[in-house]
């Protein structure tokens, strides 16, 4: 069976080029990039490179690209480092739809070292309280740490606006870019945060690959503390392969970005419209506008979101309940939540994500698997009667 791949957001396929890039790395040249011998020079210089193309994506210096093991791990650093910086500030502010990656490792420094955290919220369209986050920003804060772009529902925040009032006030930006990376520019310069994540695996890159890019001039400390790696800020030896991929992985992205802005936006656009007009009582969840080009949040009235996934899968699609760490569990997704969805059609919210690999036969075969298995689903609710939800 073909498979229709629309989980981009929760990883995504390897590009061939990205794997072709890795291959001699993966075999012959194996050195290690710290060695004195030219051996190891070599990949040291394609390491060299892979930094000079993650810094080409978001406008930085290649020095101020860390390599890490992941978008998780990247977090973290960022928010220990702030935290080491300045140990006297016990308030740390960021939103209640982020990933788990920052919410409980928060929750974890409320509990644990007395933190007081602000979770600012959202709106039913997945928009920050702005009024409310600048107004708790204080002398105490020691990081603003928000998400670039919704993983559930691509709802993208104003991170320039909001980077520019924590600039005037001094506190610390950190922002998770791990969805919006190669799918929404990213200057960092312009924008003008302090620490930015990503990860590889979101951007057509291996797993166990991720950056912090760290603003020059800021006292990081390194949250894996071993060899001088990384200009001592990330011990251990560098995974020189994935490097190497991400590398060509973040030049693709820059070629592509234009494409996913316009044939990929069209494609969810076309997909979101046609599953609207056909299944009466579906919405869309979050912002139409301040959102990600690829994403699709959609739930359907009075059916269980895990249902449609496995129907779907059974005709070989592949989507997503949301953040693929909290599928499997039957509550709605703490977003979907936060965004006060009401719980029927919160229930029955499933997420396509796509790519520039997307075909217009796809969605189409997308639109006419779903159409039945929604009716089919409400045939047997008992929340649906007489063409609504009850
Ligand atoms: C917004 C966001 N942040 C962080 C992560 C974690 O990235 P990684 O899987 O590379 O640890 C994810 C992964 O889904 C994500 O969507």
């Amino acid at each position: 069976m073909k498979i229709v791949y629309t989980d981009n957001n929760a990883t995504t396929k390897v590009a061939d080029e990205v794997i072709n890039e890795m291959l001699p790395y993966l075999g012959q040249l194996y050195g290690n990039p710290s060695s004195m011998h030219t051996f190891g020079g070599q990949v040291d210089k394609k390491v060299t490179q892979a930094r000079q193309r993650v810094a080409d994506l978001i406008n930085a210096d290649p020095e101020e690209i860390v390599f890490t093991s992941c978008g998780t791990e990247s977090d973290n650093s960022a928010i220990y480092s702030a935290i080491n910086a300045f140990p006297d500030k016990k308030h740390i502010i960021t939103s209640n739809v982020e990933h788990p990656a920052i919410n409980n490792l928060y929750k974890e420094l409320e509990k644990t070292k007395g933190y007081e955290v602000t979770f600012v919220p959202v709106d039913k369209k997945g928009l920050l309280d702005l009024d409310l986050l600048y107004n708790s920003m204080s002398q105490n804060t020691a990081i603003i740490s928000l998400m670039w772009a919704n993983n559930e529902t691509g709802v993208l925040f104003p991170i320039e606006d909001i980077a520019k009032k924590a600039n005037e006030k001094g506190i610390l930006f950190h922002t998770d870019a791990v969805q919006a990376t190669a799918k929404v520019p990213i200057d960092v310069k312009k924008t003008g945060v302090d620490m930015l994540s990503l990860s590889g695996h979101k951007i057509h890159a291996p797993k166990g690959i991720g950056v912090l890019y760290v603003k020059k001039g800021f006292k990081f400390s390194p949250f894996l503390i071993g060899g001088h790696q990384e200009g001592g800020r990330r011990g251990g030896t560098e995974n020189t392969v994935s490097i190497i991929g991400l590398g060509k992985a973040c030049e693709m992205a820059k070629e592509n970005l234009p494409i996913m802005n316009s044939t990929v936006k069209e494609l969810r656009d076309y997909l979101q419209n046609q599953l609207l007009e056909k299944i009466p009582g579906s919405s869309v969840n979050g912002d139409l506008e301040q959102r990600l080009p690829n994403t699709l949040s959609i739930g359907f009235d009075a059916v269980e979101g895990e249902s449609i996934l496995l129907l779907l899968d059974r005709q070989g699609i592949c989507a997503s309940s949301g953040s693929a760490c909290t599928s499997g569990s039957l509550d709605p997704s703490h977003v979907l939540m936060a965004m006060e969805v009401p719980f029927k059609s919160a229930h029955g919210s499933i997420r396509f994500s796509l790519s520039h690999y997307n075909t217009k036969e796809e969605m189409d075969h997308i639109i006419a698997t779903l159409v039945p298995t929604i009716q089919k689903l409400r045939d047997m609710s008992p929340f649906w009667k007489d063409g609504k939800m009850i």
